[in-house]
């Protein structure tokens, strides 16, 4: 009686151990990698249990921050690279797919930007010629280390408008065709991407694939659709998932979930009762960890399921204490938990990952 409580416990550890085992890359079906933003003390080793989870599970990489426009080019005439390159250099010594985040976007972009003379927004040629030559500067400096960009990002509305974006009202409309050209010059041989969230949403996806066949009718060149996948317990749907997946895909463009990750904290208001707003603020249920890890095997099945489609899944940061869903509350969006330990949505990934091959 004894020896069978022995083994069964001995079996339930020797299963754990099997899932720490595991390395999620070596999970993935073939042609899909899988990836994680990296904050700066990631990939400058200032986090060495971060870097060898990083490297032990992971075969790709994205920015979080670095090489976004407000740190890679503050000033008209100066551009910061110092940490960017630590960044490209981390996935090159370990032969990861280095990913390039973001070219031209509304936020996180020097205000300098979009000034011109006289305290007046910049006219159209000035911001053609900054953006062309932030995008020649920044893309041909990584030229055959950064496999994509993600070249323009979140320019569309909920309603599927183009987002009136400085940018937008700079240049006009073909500001998003100008820029994929821009770096297609830059580094011919580097895939790019357009980039956005909410688009389980048909409206918005519509507007964006819109765009898509809009630049595919023009011959710009265009690689793939970076469906952000910041999503939550209940949405959206699986169903919704499958749904945008498909149409998504029938572009003939590559699909990509570039910042996957699941809030699980209620939307409230500023100055909400913090019972309301926070209320995991002492530890996960263990039914909602229960429901993450459903959540997590859930969309991951989805994507197996399209394997032909799907290229790469990226988590937006690696553990519960990295993520910028935290932001005062306590968030738990992700595989790791504060501690770095695995939790049951880690364990769910690879079984759905096993199951799949
Ligand atoms: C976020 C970062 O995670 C934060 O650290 C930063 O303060 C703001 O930006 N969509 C994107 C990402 O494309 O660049 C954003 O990253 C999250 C939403």
């Amino acid at each position: 009686m004894m020896r069978w409580i022995v083994t069964a416990a001995g079996f339930a550890l020797l299963a754990a151990a099997a899932h720490q085992e595991a390395a999620l890359k070596d999970l993935m079906p073939k042609g899909m990698v899988i990836g994680v933003a990296l904050n700066q003390r990631q990939f400058e080793g200032g986090d060495a249990a971060a870097g060898d989870i990083i490297t032990r599970h992971f075969n790709q990489i994205s920015p979080e921050n670095v090489l976004k426009p407000q740190p890679t080019h503050p000033a008209a005439d100066r551009y910061t690279f110092d940490a960017a390159d630590r960044y490209v250099q981390f996935g090159v010594d370990r032969r990861m797919q280095v990913i390039g985040h973001t070219l031209v976007w509304h936020s996180q972009t020097g205000a300098w930007v979009f000034q011109g003379t006289d305290g007046k927004p910049a006219d159209r040629e000035t911001l053609l010629a900054r953006m062309r030559d932030h995008i020649h500067t920044v893309v041909g400096r990584y030229k055959g280390k950064i496999h994509g960009w993600d070249v323009v990002n979140e320019a569309i509305e909920e309603d599927g408008s183009l987002r009136k974006s400085p940018w937008q009202v700079g240049i006009g409309d073909d500001y998003i065709a100008r820029a994929f050209e821009f770096a297609r010059e830059a580094d011919p041989g580097a895939e790019l991407y357009y980039n956005d969230f909410n688009l389980e949403m048909p409206a918005k996806r519509a507007g964006v694939i819109k765009l898509v066949r809009d630049l595919q009718a023009r011959k710009v060149r265009i690689d793939g659709i970076g469906n952000q996948a910041h999503w939550r317990l209940e949405t959206p749907t699986l169903e919704e998932i499958d749904t945008s997946l498909v149409e998504l895909h029938a572009t003939g463009l590559k699909v990509m979930y570039t910042e996957l990750d699941v809030n699980l904290l209620p939307n409230t208001p500023r100055g909400a009762d913090p019972a309301v707003a926070n209320p995991y603020a002492n530890g996960l249920p263990d039914d909602v960890q229960r429901q993450l890890a459903r959540r997590y095997a859930d969309v991951f099945r989805v994507f197996l399921k399209h394997r032909d489609a799907v290229t790469r899944v990226t988590f937006w940061g690696l553990s519960d204490a990295d993520s910028w869903l935290n932001r005062g509350r306590m968030n738990y969006p992700l595989l790791w938990d504060r501690q770095r330990q695995p939790k049951p949505a880690f364990a769910a990934v690879v079984d759905a990952l096993r199951n799949a091959r």
